[in-house]
């Protein structure tokens, strides 16, 4: 099942490894581009697609690892309403800048994978949401978009048959929450972004009221390989339950950072070791945030835990997006958490007060250990703070995704906190944790 990554066939960057690949029109062509799509729609049924999806084992790729055809499958059937594919190009979780590549380098296997699980789900209109900051790959789509129209390969009557299918982009305007799938949908009606509770889901009341399906760009590109090689071929690389490739995005103390495609199921140790080049100046790890800051850090002696959902989950961490943020010896975990902190108190969209709340005193608490103010009733203040943000208390996962790096940071370094407290309170004799509770900051 799983293979070395590097036997591991590259479903979505085979071209980029190419010289001089340039991820035009032409070029794109020249690889077989577009002939899945033609395909799709000249000779496949749309539950064909979703079935194939479905055997492939394809899961979401931006960050809840949900089965995506079964995602599919939840679309009305001759609903009689306009169905909407909105692809998640928001990518602002710390860490994560692998969607990046793809719009950027081959932004045309982006469309065709959107195209195709447009076809999939009935919709004839796809949204791309991209990120307010990412002005150049959104240049990047705009300019496939309008090759791909001029060759016919999007808007109406495609190859012969009735079908139609426009993509517009649509930029965020730099709010972390509005890649959130409801807070996403609100900011592309032109409201503010707050998360919508759920139910309704999106697949019965989705944009504009009508059957949605957001996923994310690295899903909706897979689209094309599984249609191209087949879902055992799919299925035949990674995990059982987590099967195919993934873009692994690679960032901190390493020799060479970048975005790997890797089979599923890779350790960390081999992406660290062999894939990123070593540690930087011979430095030993310290710790790694797993798959962006919101699914929590592991310390370097759980560096043999594989890339898939089960593995780091035993762990009590999740997969997220893969971004692995890696972290030498020298690094300070209170301030790599204080800076994530300070970035969750700022993009909190504050609809749910635990959250609003919870963010600002999180950030207050770890600044002032950080900054040698530590009180010997902080940790205990930090851990009750924490309990009340998370555990689906709130509209949407933003505080559950926040808690994951405060949570994992207490709980593997707890003596590097201590030991701030400690210091900010030389009369304390030895456990700050033990000291009654104090609300105040
Ligand atoms: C605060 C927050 C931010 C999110 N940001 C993104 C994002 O930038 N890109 C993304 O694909 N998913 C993001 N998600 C997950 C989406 O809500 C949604 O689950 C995802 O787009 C579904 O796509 P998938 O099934 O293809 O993974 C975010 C979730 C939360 C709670």
């Amino acid at each position: 099942m799983s293979q070395s990554f590097q036997d591991s066939p590259k479903f979505l960057t085979e071209r980029l490894l190419r010289d001089g690949y340039g991820g035009t029109l032409a070029e794109y062509r020249a690889a077989g581009g577009y002939e899945q799509w033609r395909r799709a729609v000249t000779s496949l049924q749309p539950a064909e697609i979703i079935d194939l999806v479905k055997d492939s084992g394809l899961r979401g790729r931006g960050g809840a690892g949900f089965p995506t055809g079964l995602k599919w499958s939840f679309m009305p059937k001759d609903s009689g309403k306009p169905h909407y594919l909105l692809v998640n190009s928001d990518e602002s979780e710390p860490g994560t800048f692998k969607d990046r590549l793809l719009l950027e380098k081959d932004p045309h296997l982006v469309l065709e994978g959107a195209a195709i699980s447009a076809f999939a789900i009935g919709a004839r209109t796809i949204y791309i949401y991209v990120r307010g900051e990412y002005v150049y790959p959104r240049e990047c789509l705009d300019r496939a978009i309008q090759e791909a129209y001029e060759a016919g390969l999007l808007g109406q009557k495609l190859f012969g048959t009735d079908w139609s299918l426009d993509i517009y982009t649509h930029p965020g305007a730099g709010a972390y929450i509005c890649g959130e799938e409801t807070a996403l949908m609100e900011s592309l009606e032109g409201k503010r972004g707050h998360p919508r509770p759920k139910p309704p889901f999106p697949a019965g009341y989705g944009a504009w009221g009508q059957p949605t399906t957001i996923n994310n760009v690295e899903t909706v590109a897979n689209a094309r390989p599984i249609l191209e090689h087949g879902a055992g071929a799919f299925r035949s690389v990674g995990t059982k339950n987590s099967p195919g490739t993934i873009l692994v995005g690679v960032s901190g103390h390493v020799n060479r950072p970048g975005v790997y495609e890797l089979p599923m199921g890779v350790p960390v140790r081999t992406v660290v070791d062999q894939v990123c080049g070593g540690m930087r100046n011979g430095k030993a790890l310290k710790a790694f945030y797993v798959g962006g800051s919101s699914t929590g850090l592991l310390p370097a002696k759980d560096a043999d835990v594989t890339l898939d959902h089960d593995a780091v989950r035993e762990r009590g961490v999740m997969l997220g997006t893969a971004g692995l943020i890696v972290m030498d010896e020298d690094t300070s975990i209170i301030r790599a958490t204080r800076v994530l902190a300070d970035f969750y108190d700022h993009e909190t969209c504050g609809q749910c007060s635990q959250c609003r709340v919870g963010m600002e005193w999180s950030y207050q608490i770890i600044r002032r250990i950080e900054e040698g103010r530590g009180h010997p009733s902080d940790l205990k203040t930090f851990a009750d703070l924490i309990q009340n943000f998370s555990g689906g208390k709130t509209i949407c996962a933003f505080a559950d995704g926040a808690a994951m790096p405060f949570k994992t940071a207490l709980l593997h370094f707890r003596e590097e906190w201590e030991e701030a407290i400690r210091r900010a309170n030389p009369q304390m004799a030895d456990s700050p944790s033990e000291e009654p509770q104090t609300a105040g900051t």
